[in-house]
């Protein structure tokens, strides 16, 4: 079953955007996955198709009107993909959430506009708030196509090589080793020796240490919930090797 992404937006064209090249291109034509984008203002009321309105209560800014959102929202089949508003106040996207959504048959996406959407349908709609990080971007379109291309190069078939989605950041917990490529030195600085010796398992542990060590430094909060022991994960890494 192919995984299918449904983005309600006042900007159609926005899209596919970065989803539109590359393996996501190519995972899109061979029909692994689609994109489906519904344009609000077609649901707007009126000669000027209005989807805004002042904020009840004063305030900066204009808010989505509830019915013009539910009505292109009830305008797509409900079909068990879950309904999914981009917003600050949502719990954090991460690796763990992309997982769950590319095991499943797909999301829709409600792109908020202006100060957001009215609260009475985000409970109505039992949409579910998911942020991309503390900031504020002017739009739900950029957080959609973050969350979808990380969710969709988790599918089966996307990338290439499935073991370099299998051994990135937080893929295990920790953030990813250092990488190095030719030429072997470059303006005086070498290649750790390590990584030419051949030998599989000095490599896999050395990319262990440098993992832990790295997510230690940068990322003490994902360390502290790492719930594997270095020892089992160099274990785990020797039988892919051997
Ligand atoms: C200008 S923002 C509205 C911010 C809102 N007034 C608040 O303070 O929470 C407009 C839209 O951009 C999207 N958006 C902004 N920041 C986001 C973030 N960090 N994660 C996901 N979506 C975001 C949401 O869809 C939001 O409705």
């Amino acid at each position: 079953m192919s995984f299918k992404a449904s983005i309600i937006t006042l900007y159609p064209d926005a899209f596919p955007g970065p989803l539109g090249v590359s393996i996501l291109e190519r995972a899109q034509r061979e029909g692994l996955w689609s994109l489906e984008t519904v344009d609000l203002r077609e649901f707007g009321l009126g000669k000027h198709r209005q989807v805004d309105e002042k904020p009840a209560g004063g305030g900066a800014g204009l808010v989505l009107r509830p019915d013009v959102a539910a009505a292109a929202i009830d305008s797509l089949p409900r079909d068990g993909r879950p309904l999914i508003y981009p917003s600050p106040r949502g719990v954090p996207f991460s690796q763990p959430v992309a997982e769950q959504w590319a095991a499943g048959p797909g999301v829709i996406m409600f792109c908020g506009r202006f100060e957001g959407l009215d609260e009475r349908v985000i409970e109505g709609r039992e949409m579910i708030e998911v942020s991309l990080g503390d900031f504020i971007l002017a739009g739900g379109e950029v957080a959609a196509m973050a969350m979808l291309e990380a969710t969709l190069r988790l599918i089966s078939g996307v990338a290439g090589n499935h073991a370099s989605v299998e051994d990135e950041s937080f893929a295990n917990g920790l953030l990813e080793y250092p990488q190095y490529t030719l030429p072997r030195e470059w303006e005086g600085r070498g290649t750790p020796e390590v990584l030419t010796s051949g030998n599989h398992k000095k490599v896999a542990d050395w990319r262990n240490q440098q993992s832990e060590a790295l997510t230690k430094a940068r990322r003490p909060d994902l360390y502290a919930a790492f719930p594997n022991g270095p020892e089992i994960r160099a274990s785990e890494t020797d039988d892919e090797h051997d």
